[in-house]
């Protein structure tokens, strides 16, 4: 049973206890249903609704989400716990999420744990706050702080919950007994039940509900969600309760049966799903990771020590020289100063958590790390000597990592007498903000060398997803053919600014142009020089940026590459001289330039992602299709609420796909634009991945 009803003294105690974070699932709704029915009828004066477990309820069962609604209905639910004729008190700890939180305004008292938080997270799978949330909680906090709490989806901490109205009371100790307290005080004080939807409607000016729509409608581009939460909350300042529910439940069956919420939700079990390695025993023990080496103190290293020692472990930071040294400690303390101004730590947060990272040009210095990240230059004999060295110097057991972006973790690891330790850990740039963490398995990694690193991840707060061998693993792999597509589109007839707004209205975070410009065009121009002119394969798809290289205009860092940049704010403007410079190359390559509209432009790179992916996920080189979608929405901008190159394909249709790709193979380039066996395959066996993925 996952909720128990007891009567103690005079409360009535409802306890609900469905691991791991007691979730609404159909059977707990019933269960507090018939609680707090048990309640009316018995001699109880106070109810009191509390959860067994790590966590008071963390929202909805989302597992539900899609299916047929099941008797009791949430919203209905929580009317007749707000209904109830004896009052409610809700007891939070850990997290009171969504339904969770819903569940907590419709009681009629909130007393919480100083370590709780509370939120509204629906947003981040495309939803809004179908319980109530949305009338309730403006009446309870008022407009604005509802607005915030609904539209960010981040859970605020129990103390600014008290200030805004959200909770009664703060307690310490055993939250039980607490909770009896609080309830048998409202008892002897004669306290009724107290209804947040009988609170007046919210003042508010009208003028906000503008406001945030015109900049949620920048900062959640091409999202609905943000939008109807907006309407909801101005639907609280005029209708009566009933009709605002009412609108609330409309909006949010709407998003429901959206794309954009099944892309959230796809995104919400991925993430949770990447972490498992089916071929690793579950018991498999971790090693113990407390002090970590980092060698190179570049662009990647510096911002790496950053996670370890925001995690609590010490750094020991190395580099060829003290200048180097110098700056890439510049650097990291740079960083730490902007948290402090951007209100994210304080100023002796920063300062002990600086302190961690201690910098050295001593390899002696790494001998008792447990973990070593190389991060120097990409170059495979500096990497292999560098392991070499390693294996000298660490103490047995240590874990020895790489950053490679696209090097052989086998042929590093080769050089070892210990190739069972070695692993990648390819965090992405900057390293201390991006999520994602690819962490590349090679031959011979062992399994808890493995399981270590997947349980670090979650430690340093990053996405872990696990990549087998090949060049750039699963995320650079694939953006190897989406920048091929970009750079044809370009010398085809288009232009930096038309390819960067389709994908950008597309709901990519920032357009290929922008990235290479970002990412520096002299980075592939120094690989390509290593290459031969075979090698280096179609010029068609490189000899702009090269060109533009050498005229020296590497992209942001020298002021210009395919746009120009502002000095000071980094804004870009479109620039006349690099589009001569694509009109000049075209022409070299006797290319006849034509119009190219965006829906071709967006589905020739997007399309490109999806045919390489299927191929990695033949591979074996990602475990699940879900992995590659993962990976492109934490490290690569893709957006989140169209779930992923992989889940997108399924939205579209593998048929639809297939036929797109057949297309572009006839009209452009048969190599390129090979289809995937994969892909055939199951257009063939007319199944999508989603369901090719769940049957193996
Ligand atoms: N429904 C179903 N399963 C859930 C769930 C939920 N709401 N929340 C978490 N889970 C599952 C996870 O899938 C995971 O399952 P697994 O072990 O099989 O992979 C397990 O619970 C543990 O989750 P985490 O690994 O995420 O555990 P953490 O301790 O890291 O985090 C948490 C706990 C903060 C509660 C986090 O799980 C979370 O943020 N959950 C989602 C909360 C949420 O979005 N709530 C709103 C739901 S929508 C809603 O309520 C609509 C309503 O307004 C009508
Ligand atoms: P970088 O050029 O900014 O930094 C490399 C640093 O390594 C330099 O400071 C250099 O002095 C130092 N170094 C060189 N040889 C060394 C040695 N023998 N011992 C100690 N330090 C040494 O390079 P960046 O961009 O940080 O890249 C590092 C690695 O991370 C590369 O393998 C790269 O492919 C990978 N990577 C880079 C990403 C990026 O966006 N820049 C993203 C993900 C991975």
């Amino acid at each position: 049973m996952p909720v128990k009803y007891e009567l103690l003294d005079d409360v009535g105690v409802v306890t609900i206890s469905s691991p791991p974070v007691n979730a609404l699932s159909h059977a707990v709704r019933a269960g507090i249903q018939s609680a707090i029915r048990q309640a009316q009828a018995d001699d109880s004066k106070a109810v009191v609704i509390l959860c067994a477990g790590r966590t008071f309820v963390a929202g909805a069962d989302i597992k539900e989400f899609g299916k047929p609604p099941m008797d009791p209905w949430l919203p209905e639910l929580l009317n007749e716990v707000e209904a109830s004729s004896k009052p409610v008190v809700a007891a939070i700890h850990g997290t009171a999420l969504g339904g969770g939180l819903e569940l907590a305004l419709a009681s009629h008292y909130r007393i919480a744990l100083p370590s709780a938080k509370v939120g509204l997270p629906e947003v981040k799978l495309g939803l809004l706050p179908g319980a109530g949330g949305t009338q309730r909680l403006p009446r309870l906090a008022g407009a604005i702080a509802a607005l915030d709490l609904m539209t960010s989806g981040v859970p605020m901490a129990a103390e600014a919950a008290q200030t805004q109205g959200l909770i009664d009371a703060i307690v310490e100790g055993d939250l039980t007994d607490a909770a009896l307290s609080f309830a048998k005080k409202l008892i002897a004080d004669g306290a009724g039940p107290r209804c947040s939807s009988e609170l007046p409607a919210p003042e508010a000016d009208p003028s906000i509900f503008a406001e945030y729509r015109r900049t949620l409608a920048k900062r959640a581009r091409g999202q609905i969600a943000p939008q109807k939460i907006i309407d909801c909350v101005e639907a609280s300042t005029s209708l009566p309760f009933p009709d605002g529910l009412q609108k609330e439940r409309e909006h949010f069956m709407e998003l429901m049966a959206g794309a954009q919420s099944a892309g959230m939700r796809h995104v919400f079990f991925a993430e949770r799903e990447a972490r498992k390695v089916p071929d690793i025993a579950k018991d498999t023990p971790t090693r113990d990771i407390k002090k970590v080496g980092v060698i190179g103190a570049g662009t990647m290293g510096s911002g790496i020590a950053m996670n370890f020692a925001n995690a609590g472990l010490d750094v020991s930071l190395l580099e060829v020289n003290d200048d180097a040294l110098g700056r890439g400690l510049e650097t990291i303390a740079k960083n730490y100063a902007g948290g402090v101004k951007r209100g994210k730590m304080t100023q002796e947060q920063a300062v002990a958590t600086r302190n961690r990272i201690v910098g050295t040009t001593n390899y002696e210095k790494l001998a008792d790390a447990d973990l070593v990240v190389e991060a120097v230059f990409e170059n495979l004999s500096l990497k292999q000597d560098i392991f070499e060295r390693l294996d000298e110097i660490c103490k047995p057991g240590a874990i020895l990592a790489t950053n490679t972006s696209y090097q052989d973790v086998n042929k590093i690891a080769a050089v070892t007498r210990r190739p069972e330790d070695v692993i990648g850990l390819h965090f992405f740039s900057p390293a201390h903000i991006m999520k994602l963490l690819e962490i590349v398995r090679a031959d011979s990694t062992a399994d808890d060398v493995l399981a270590t690193c997947l349980s670090l991840a979650k430690k340093i707060r990053k996405v872990a997803v696990v990549a087998g061998v090949c060049y750039g693993f699963i995320g650079n792999r694939m953006l190897q053919h989406y920048g091929r597509e970009a750079q044809l589109c370009l010398i085809e007839g288009s232009t930096p600014d038309a390819i960067d707004t389709a994908l950008q209205q597309w709901g990519m975070a920032m357009g290929p142009m922008r990235v290479f410009d970002l990412a520096g065009l002299d980075v592939g121009y120094k690989a390509r020089q290593g290459l031969s002119v075979e090698e280096r394969g179609d010029p068609k798809a490189y000899r702009i940026a090269d060109a533009l290289v050498e005229m020296g205009r590497l992209g942001q860092k020298s002021g210009a590459g395919f746009y120009t940049y502002d000095a000071e704010s980094r804004d870009y403007k479109v620039d006349d001289e690099s589009i001569a410079v694509i009109e000049r190359e075209a022409e070299v390559l006797g290319v006849v330039r034509r119009e190219i509209d965006a829906g071709e432009i967006v589905d020739r790179l997007i399309f490109a992602l999806i045919n390489e992916g299927m191929k990695i996920v033949e591979e074996g080189i990602a475990q699940r299709p879900s992995d590659i979608d993962v990976v492109y929405i934490y490290g690569y901008g893709f957006p989140a609420y169209r779930g992923g190159p992989m889940h997108y394909a399924d939205t579209v249709g593998l048929v639809e796909v297939y036929k797109r790709i057949c297309g572009f193979r006839d009209s452009l380039d048969e190599d390129n634009w090979s289809p995937a066996p994969l892909l055939k395959k199951l257009v063939d066996e007319k199944t999508t991945l989603a369901e090719w993925a769940a049957a193996r």
